[in-house]
């Protein structure tokens, strides 16, 4: 196991009518910037909740963080929080608006532009303290420090790292509005991120290897459930549970990560608009067969464990592992390969030639050079 340091502050409000507590976590007497996405929270009850709770707060509405939020409208915010001196942030939405207000609060801190923020951490001067209320399980952004900013003029997404909300409100009947779609996406990054702080080598931590083999074991068995009825409130509680214990940390201590499978998918959607979770599961498979021969060993321990896969080779067991977990991304509704998306050789050399200009190596042991990104993606056409 490696050494960490392990040290995530935020406070967790979980459960139904948690909103009203937003009356007595947010300061008293700060100037709280609230911001919002499109529109969702008007639909489903939450900004009136939001605003009940809000009376007597001194706040100003900011709207339109759109999903994959944009740098040329966060800009807008950053003004705001200038011009007026806004001293809080609350964010009312889901992983886009959280991300958004996580760079609003470390841009307003400083002369330079949020984009040069994103792109050098050294500009990094502070952050404004900010919370959430979140309304969509997948990203964990109610309870990490990361952020993922996109740039329209540069057709570019990077992550960006804050620190951590000082509390974020999860009330699981605010995801029963949540379009079909975005909770097949919000299941496979909740999926994805524990399969990228565990899908290295066996051996590290066996405690982490449990851990992340039990929230991943609990996706499998809650997903059918909120695919059936959106209105389940303990399988929705599960599911949102699970993303936030999914990527806030308590499954990466002392264990090696690879999150080559979200940077390759953060240029589809960088390049393509596609969806966050819906990229992911195109790319994991071949991410899986690709680097077999070293991460041989866990796939199979994730077959076993997770799918209960015990017969045959390690060879045998490790397609069959990557089988099911194809057909569980399926079961999703989600599409698992390019061509379905309508995408093809095109954005392939797109890709492979980004990542070859940026010399990006990935991977737990920085071995996925352009040329495995170019076979991974290749065997996904
Ligand atoms: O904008 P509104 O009108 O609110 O609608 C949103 C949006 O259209 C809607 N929605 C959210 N909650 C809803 C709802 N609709 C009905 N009922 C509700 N309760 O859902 C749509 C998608 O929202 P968005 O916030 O974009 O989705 P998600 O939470 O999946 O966030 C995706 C972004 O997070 C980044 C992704 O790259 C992407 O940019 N990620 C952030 C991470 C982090 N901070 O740690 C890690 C992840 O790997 C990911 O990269
Ligand atoms: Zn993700």
């Amino acid at each position: 196991m490696n050494n960490f340091v392990f040290q995530n502050t935020t406070k967790l409000i979980f459960g139904k009518g948690q909103i009203a507590k937003l009356a007595s976590e947010l300061p008293e007497g700060k100037k709280i910037l609230v911001t919002f996405g499109g529109g969702s929270v008007k639909a489903n009850g939450v900004y009136d909740q939001v605003k009940a709770a809000l009376a007597g707060f001194d706040h100003i509405e900011f709207w339109g963080i759109e999903p994959n939020p944009k740098v040329e409208t966060l800009r807008k915010a950053v003004e705001i929080c200038k011009s007026e001196s806004v001293e809080f942030i609350l964010a009312v939405g889901g992983g886009s608006t959280l991300d958004g207000s996580k760079l609003i609060a470390a841009a307003a801190k400083i002369q330079e532009d949020a984009w040069e923020l994103v792109r050098n951490p050294k500009l990094y001067g502070g952050t404004l303290p900010f919370a959430s209320v979140m309304t969509l399980p997948a990203t964990g952004s109610e309870m990490n420090r990361g952020a993922v900013i996109s740039n329209i003029a540069t057709g570019e997404k990077y992550a960006f790292y804050n620190t951590y909300p000082v509390f974020s409100i999860l009330d699981p009947e605010t995801t029963f509005s949540l379009p079909p779609f975005q909770v097949a996406c919000g299941l496979a990054d909740t999926f994805v991120h524990i399969m990228e702080q565990y899908l290295t080598d066996t051996g590290i931590s066996p405690l982490m290897d449990r851990w992340a083999e039990g929230v991943l074991s609990t996706v499998v068995e809650v997903a059918p459930k909120v695919r059936e009825n959106q209105h389940d409130y303990d399988a929705m509680a599960t599911y949102m549970l699970s993303a936030t214990m999914g990527l806030n940390g308590f499954v990466a201590m002392g264990v090696p990560q690879d999150w080559a499978t979200h940077m390759i998918g953060h240029e589809i959607t960088a390049l393509a608009g596609i969806t966050h979770g819906q990229t992911l599961v195109v790319v994991l498979p071949a991410v899986m067969n690709v680097m077999r021969a070293e991460k041989g060993r866990k796939i199979a321990q994730y077959g076993e464990r997770v799918w209960g896969i015990k017969e045959g080779t390690l060879d045998e067991r490790i397609d069959k592992t990557i089988v099911a977990t194809e057909e569980f991304f399926r079961s999703l509704g989600l599409a698992v390969r390019l061509s379905e998306l309508n995408l093809g050789e095109e954005i392939v050399e797109e890709i492979v030639n980004r990542f070859k200009e940026r010399g990006t190596l990935l991977g737990e042991n920085s071995n996925i050079d352009y040329k495995l990104v170019e076979e991974i993606l290749r065997q996904r056409l």
